[in-house]
């Protein structure tokens, strides 16, 4: 079989490393924007092109006889590649761009959610203008700001963290407005957590329930970043997460499947993740994404224990009930290092010296091979995972691989630390009062 990995990051490294854990005979090929050192040696063969280059992906996979594809980021989702793909006849796990928008477009995935009473959708209006802007923020009090399109998670803006109080926040809406629409939501309050579903058009099969750590600086403090780290626990919840909780969750995302094929025709297939907000109610959805996270994909796909070249097969055939989909119960800690300045001013270029990581797996992401040596770009470096029986066994196996990895890096020793997690605990305790 000849399977193709898109895109260049740490997601689609873990990706790449899932694949050629395969037993069966596959052939590996990947397209991605600049040479991740991870992905090349994993490759028979690699092209370097834009991912949303969608002409120039499909004649790549017709050329190299490509059997399934998978698609990791976001953008060529939106560019229409998975359709472009199917249309070749090449199997894809990755949605169709008319059910991709439930990422893409962000006032679209908030008017579906409300059309199709979904649960845990957030009081919410889609502004195209300033028209009544200012009443709706003024009567929810505490909102949350957002740019309708892909923004690279760095458009967000909520009151309490980057606005300071209802004047800012109509300010910044007022600015976003000059570039298109925004939504503009309720503040919810609680604890994050995500969980990824494999889809086939019909049936979710789930992964373990994962928290990321978005702000750059331990403590969570600082702008919001791409996501610092994430901990999956030893099961599919997590220490703050009751079942019914994870229940309830999984129950938005079957839902939303069935109606995102009522409501375009085109049935789900690829990776849906939700985020979400557990509150003194219950999850709320903060959005859907098309895709795996990143970092979060770096939790559970080493977790994996079914081959997982059948279920990307079972993804694009449909063929998802008929897999016995299984992950080891095991814990995981992903840390990222980050250039230094990381997210707003960055470094670049600088060479990243990866020494003993011990028994931690690691993951290149945004950097570039020259010269056998790695170097930075300026957006997350690189990844490293633990895992272990618990949260506190697998940060220590990330921590000291992260000790050794030198370079003008910055990172949160705080990720998966005991301390860290009982914070977690504790604000949801109180949030639910008990
Ligand atoms: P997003 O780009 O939608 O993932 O949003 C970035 C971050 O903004 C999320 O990880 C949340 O921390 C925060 N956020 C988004 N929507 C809300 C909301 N309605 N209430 C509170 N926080 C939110
Ligand atoms: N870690 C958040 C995301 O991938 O969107």
């Amino acid at each position: 079989m000849n399977v193709l990995v898109i895109g260049g990051g740490g997601r689609e490294h873990a990706i790449a490393d899932a694949m050629a854990r395969s037993k069966q005979d596959t052939t590996m090929f990947a397209v991605m924007s600049k040479k991740n050192p991870g992905i090349a040696g994993l490759c028979r063969d690699f092209l370097l092109a834009s991912e949303t280059d969608v002409g120039k992906v499909v004649d790549y996979a017709r050329s190299k006889n490509i059997d399934v594809a998978v698609i990791g980021p976001e953008t060529p989702l939106a560019a229409g590649l998975a359709d472009a793909l199917s249309d070749a006849g090449i199997g894809v796990a990755g949605p169709k761009k008319a059910v991709a928008q439930i990422e893409f477009d962000k006032a679209w995935a908030r008017n579906f959610m409300k059309e199709h009473n979904i649960a845990g959708c957030p009081d919410f209006k889609v502004f195209t203008d300033e028209n009544g802007l200012n009443a709706f923020i003024a009567k929810l009090g505490s909102v949350a700001i957002k740019p309708a399109g892909l923004t690279g998670g760095k458009g967000v803006k909520v009151m309490g963290d980057q606005l300071p109080d209802i004047g800012s926040a109509v300010v910044y809406a007022a600015k976003l407005l000059e570039h298109g629409s925004v939504v503009v939501e309720e503040k919810l309050i609680g604890e994050e957590f995500t969980v990824q579903a494999f889809v086939d058009g019909k049936s979710l099969a789930f992964a373990p329930s994962v928290q990321d750590h978005k702000r750059i600086f331990e403590g969570d403090l600082g702008p919001n970043t791409g996501g610092m780290g994430s901990y999956t626990d030893a099961g599919i919840l997590l220490p703050f997460l009751a079942e019914d909780d994870l229940k309830q969750a999984k129950q938005i995302m079957v839902d939303t499947v069935r109606a995102l094929h009522e409501e375009t025709g085109v049935p789900y297939q690829g990776i849906l993740y939700g985020q979400f907000m557990l509150t003194k109610d219950g999850p709320k959805v903060i959005e859907f994404n098309a895709r795996f996270g990143d970092p979060e994909a770096m939790n559970v796909l080493p977790l994996l224990e079914t081959d997982f070249v059948d279920v990307v097969s079972a993804i694009a055939n449909g063929t998802l009930a008929d897999l016995d989909v299984r992950f080891s119960e095991r814990a995981t800690v992903c840390k990222y290092a980050v250039p230094k300045g990381y997210p707003d001013n960055p470094t670049k270029d600088s060479e990243v010296i990866v020494g003993d990581i011990g028994d931690a797996i690691l993951l290149y992401s945004s950097v570039y091979e020259k010269d056998n040596r790695v170097y930075t770009t300026g957006s997350r470096a690189v990844a490293v995972v633990g895992i272990a029986d618990t949260i506190a066994d697998a940060e220590a196996i990330a921590q000291n691989a992260l000790d050794n990895i030198k370079g003008d890096l910055q990172s949160r020793r705080d990720i998966g630390t005991a301390e860290l997690v009982q914070k977690r605990i504790d604000h949801m305790k109180e949030i639910r009062g008990n």
